[in-house]
């Protein structure tokens, strides 16, 4: 099936109106049989397609879809390549396959994913229209020590992206995911190729979850919330996700012209700033080790900072979690 096609199909119903099947067949230049066949695969998309005798077709809600032009012009001064996808395997498989033919700042964004890829392993739910998979590559020089940090940098973007669209209360939990009342918001997972101790290419990638449906989160293993709910609650105005991702390349990219500069000593501040857990029991586990201890904070080079047994101790990777109270 042609994206383009889907495409202008998907454009048309996006008002969440009903359309009848001459209209969509005028609109689309193609018989209402072609029409046919091309809705038949909305559903095959995990997009919810409703028909009404006599009334045509409808997408209930509507849908927000990615829009070149008002990505664009929310991300300047920002103006690297923009690979926009009807649905991909992964963002960051997408820029990771070919990196070189790719300058710093090139972008990658999909309506959907069909192999997410979360941290450790973890497939990252990407349901078609709902959320935002967002990837970016950058080069660095200087090797894989010339990256510490970053995840954390990326995780500040993300915080100061969604603060700027009114939301608030929204945290950070070492080393990489953004919470709103211990509840998962977005995550972020940076890959890396090229030379480890030289020249490097690095895919920073975002999930935002924006208006997650509920049938896709029942696949979801842990608390999380989605923009939308978090602006009601709130009382803020609803976020556009074009706005959304157009403003978080802008930081990015802002951010990481910054980092290969600086690092992230110049982050650390604003990364504190929004830690969960600070001055709390957590415990933390590795690959072969759990540790208990009072979350500190981080260092300048973003390694966790925890108090064991009254000795501060650095750790460089593993998962934090609230101690129970027993
Ligand atoms: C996590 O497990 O918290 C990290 C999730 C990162 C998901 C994003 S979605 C865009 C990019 N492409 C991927 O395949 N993963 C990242």
């Amino acid at each position: 099936m042609s994206d383009a096609v889907l495409m202008q199909l998907l454009q048309v119903l996006a008002d969440g109106r009903y359309h009848s099947g001459e209209e969509l067949g005028e609109r689309l230049s193609m018989s209402r049989t072609a029409v046919w066949k091309q809705l038949k695969k909305l559903p095959e998309l995990g997009v919810q397609l409703q028909s009404g005798r006599g009334q045509g077709y409808c997408l209930p809600g509507g849908l927000e879809l990615f829009e070149r032009a008002r990505i664009i012009q929310e991300a300047a001064p920002w103006c690297g390549d923009l690979l926009l996808e009807l649905v991909v395997d992964s963002t960051n498989a997408r820029l990771m396959a070919r990196p070189s033919a790719l300058g710093s700042g090139a972008v990658c964004i999909a309506e959907q994913q069909t192999a997410g890829r979360g941290r450790r392993g973890r497939t990252w739910i990407s349901p078609f229209g709902q959320n935002l998979y967002l990837s970016m590559l950058w080069q660095f020089e200087g090797g894989a020590s010339a990256l510490e940090g970053l995840s954390l940098a990326v995780g500040v973007c993300v915080a100061e992206v969604l603060e700027s669209f009114g939301l608030a209360d929204v945290q950070l939990k070492w080393p990489n995911d953004v919470l709103a009342n211990d509840r998962k918001l977005a995550g972020v997972l940076l890959e890396m190729t090229g030379d480890p101790s030289g020249t490097c290419q690095v895919v920073v990638g975002v999930g935002v979850n924006w208006r997650m449906p509920e049938e896709a989160a029942q696949s979801i293993d842990q608390p999380w919330v989605d923009i939308a709910r978090l602006a009601e609650e709130q009382g803020a105005q609803p976020v556009s996700r074009n706005a959304l991702a157009g403003r978080l390349i802008a930081s990015l990219s802002s951010m990481l012209e910054d980092f290969v500069a600086g690092g992230f000593s110049g982050w650390r501040q604003r990364w504190l700033h929004r830690a969960a857990f600070i001055g709390q029991l957590v415990e933390l586990s590795t690959a072969n080790r759990r540790c208990a201890g009072m979350l500190l904070g981080v260092d300048d080079a973003g390694a966790l900072l925890l108090d064991v047994d009254g000795e501060p101790q650095r750790f460089y990777g593993g998962e934090v979690s609230l101690r129970s109270a027993s």
